[in-house]
């Protein structure tokens, strides 16, 4: 487990951006697993910056996103697929039918989570993930309690994930209270993983994530058992982690 101190956001998202580019220069037809909330959109600006610059293409990838809110429909602008196609599906080069964001509006959500797993099967499994980390500890919509080997599922958020994400919509009362989400096991199964995280806000997660118990109490402490994961953090995220 690697941790990489960073000066700010911008350096913090410059750094991640990287990471994506050389994994796309490693292997163009990489899948790639994406992430939403406000901490990895400076990452998709730097993004669509060197797309434009001609010094990436997506042309020959495959993304999978990690969740999406229950009952929005992909048009809402609050959902996570209209999160994505505006912050950067809109403006790079990632084939439409190669773009994978799980549902918020399906009847057989049993069928649907195996159908959503076995297309990160069907395409070879996830080469790098972006994490962002809940203040609750969770990664994805991994609540505190969801079993560290969880798979794509339904969950019921927390009251803290609420409060957080109302900030998102007009009032705490249209926050959906369920989302579907990529369990914790679907996760560990990517190659390569990146977590961010800035402000103290996030300062107690972090600390739990890293240097806590492995526990479904802070499912980003699952992390600490995956081979090849890095934590990007400003200073106040990295405040409570014990010296070394
Ligand atoms: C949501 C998402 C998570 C994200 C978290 C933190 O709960 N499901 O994937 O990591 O928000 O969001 P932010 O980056 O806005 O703090």
């Amino acid at each position: 487990m690697n941790v990489v101190l960073c000066d700010d956001y911008q350096q913090m998202s410059t750094q991640a951006a990287t990471v994506f580019a050389e994994c796309l220069a490693a292997n163009p037809a990489a899948v790639l697993g994406l992430a939403t909330g406000s901490t990895p959109i400076g990452v998709y600006e730097n993004l669509i910056a060197r797309f434009k610059a001609g010094e990436i293409s997506f042309a020959e990838a495959t993304s999978f996103n990690l969740d999406e809110y229950i009952g929005l429909h992909r048009d809402h602008p609050q959902s996570y697929y209209y999160f994505m196609h505006q912050q950067l599906f809109n403006h790079v080069d990632l084939p439409s039918q190669r773009i994978f964001v799980p549902s918020g509006v399906e009847s057989d959500y049993g069928a649907y989570c195996q159908w959503y797993e076995d297309r990160i099967t069907e395409a070879g499994g996830i080469d790098l993930q972006i994490l962002g980390i809940g203040s609750d500890g969770h990664i994805a919509f991994n609540e505190p309690g969801t079993a560290l080997g969880s798979r794509t599922h339904i969950t019921e958020l927390d009251h803290q994930t609420i409060d957080d994400n109302a900030r998102f919509f007009q009032s705490k009362a249209e926050v959906p209270r369920r989302a579907i989400t990529m369990g914790v096991a679907t996760i560990m199964d990517a190659r390569k993983i990146i977590l961010l995280a800035t402000g103290e806000h996030k300062a107690t997660a972090i600390r739990d994530a890293i240097a806590g118990p492995v526990s479904s109490e802070c499912t980003a402490s699952a992390l600490q058992q995956h081979p090849d994961v890095t934590f990007y953090l400003d200073s106040a995220a990295a405040s409570l982690l014990p010296a070394e």
